[in-house]
């Protein structure tokens, strides 16, 4: 055991390029299949916890303000299993602070959970290793996993709680970056575990996804291993639309887009026929995400503000890993 220190842990949060929709096991949170991303760093979670045998009840505070039980549910998950490793009792404060760029309005589950993961066992005084740190990230919100790690992960789905965990694939340190286009910042109608619970139990595409997916994924390892840009971006382009529409196949149907969103990906594909390598990505909500060479990010963000404000694109690079602040942070 560690001392129990109650210190800022910083993550990243990521974006998959071979997206996980769907869950085997909704308590442990056991993907249908494995999944890959990028983390990513413009968007980051600092995150502190503190153990307090004077505390009648977890608290959890976002961005200095105290959030009700429905945001203190998930991050309770995590302070249970913590809590029962390290044989503590005391009820604890989260502290944590979301830093994403002005006017995004992207809160990010996965570094969240993934931060709030490294704080709680730290504090707790656990010395877990990464893997068990992304075990228990897992534990949060499914794509927390891959946020311990910096550029490419996977997360392996395994078959139990214990081998489902990801791991690194490549430290991504080569031409590829990420433009974010922000057309909306509202919070999604329905939630990541809704909309993959829906898919799931009524696609009758699901099967189709599950063999496609497998294919994707050793495809994009390999473009990866090769630093092939146009591959990685293909592929990953190709799972995220698989990923909607699946969505549109569902019973009953939902999808996340609007007419901005449809603007944004044929602006991709206008920005392609001039010849730049760029390629799409969407998540679980209205924005779209470019995948690019990091050396062509400004120029391509020159003409992209010919339809955006300059606060509605942000450009990322490959982020690092987890790491534990030595600076008391405000
Ligand atoms: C579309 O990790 O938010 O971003 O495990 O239910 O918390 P839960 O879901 P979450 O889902 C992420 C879905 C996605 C694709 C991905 O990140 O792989």
């Amino acid at each position: 055991m560690l001392n129990k220190e109650s210190k800022w842990v910083r993550a990243y949060t990521n974006i998959a390029f071979i997206k996980y929709w769907g869950k085997k096991d909704e308590t442990f949170i056991l993907p249908q299949n494995n999944s890959l991303s990028l983390t990513l760093d413009a968007f980051y979670t600092e995150t502190k916890v503190t153990f307090d045998s004077e505390l009648k009840a977890d608290v959890l505070w976002l961005d200095h303000v105290e959030q009700d039980e429905k945001a203190l549910k998930k991050a309770q998950v995590i302070l249970d299993i913590v809590r029962q490793k390290a044989g503590l009792e005391d009820c604890a404060k989260i502290e944590s602070i979301n830093h994403v760029p002005t006017a995004a309005g992207l809160a990010s589950s996965a570094s969240g959970l993934a931060a709030l993961a490294g704080a709680a066992s730290l504090a707790a005084g656990l010395d877990l290793s990464k893997t068990e740190l992304s075990r228990l990230a897992r534990r949060g919100s499914g794509s927390a996993s891959r946020s311990i790690y910096g550029g490419f992960a996977e997360w392996q789905q395994g078959t139990s709680d214990a081998d489902s965990f990801a791991v690194p694939i490549d430290d991504a340190d080569w031409d590829i970056g990420m433009i974010f286009i922000i057309v909306e910042d509202a919070q999604k109608e329905i939630s990541s575990t809704e909309g993959m619970r829906r898919v799931v139990e009524t696609s009758p595409y699901y099967e189709g996804w599950l063999a496609s997916t497998a294919t994707d994924l050793a495809a994009i390892k390999t473009a990866i291993a090769e630093q092939d840009l146009a591959q990685v971006g293909e592929i990953s382009e190709r799972s995220a639309l698989k990923m909607h529409a699946l969505n549109l196949s569902a019973h009953p149907p939902f999808n996340y887009w609007t007419p901005e969103t449809i603007k944004a990906m044929q602006k991709v594909e206008d920005l392609r026929a001039q010849g730049y390598p760029v390629y799409l990505t969407m998540d679980a909500g209205p924005n779209v995400k470019l995948i690019c060479k990091a050396s062509q990010m400004e120029e391509l963000k020159n003409i992209l503000l010919q339809d955006y404000h300059a606060d509605q694109l942000v450009l990322a690079k490959p982020g690092p890993g987890l790491q534990v602040l030595e600076d008391e942070q405000e």
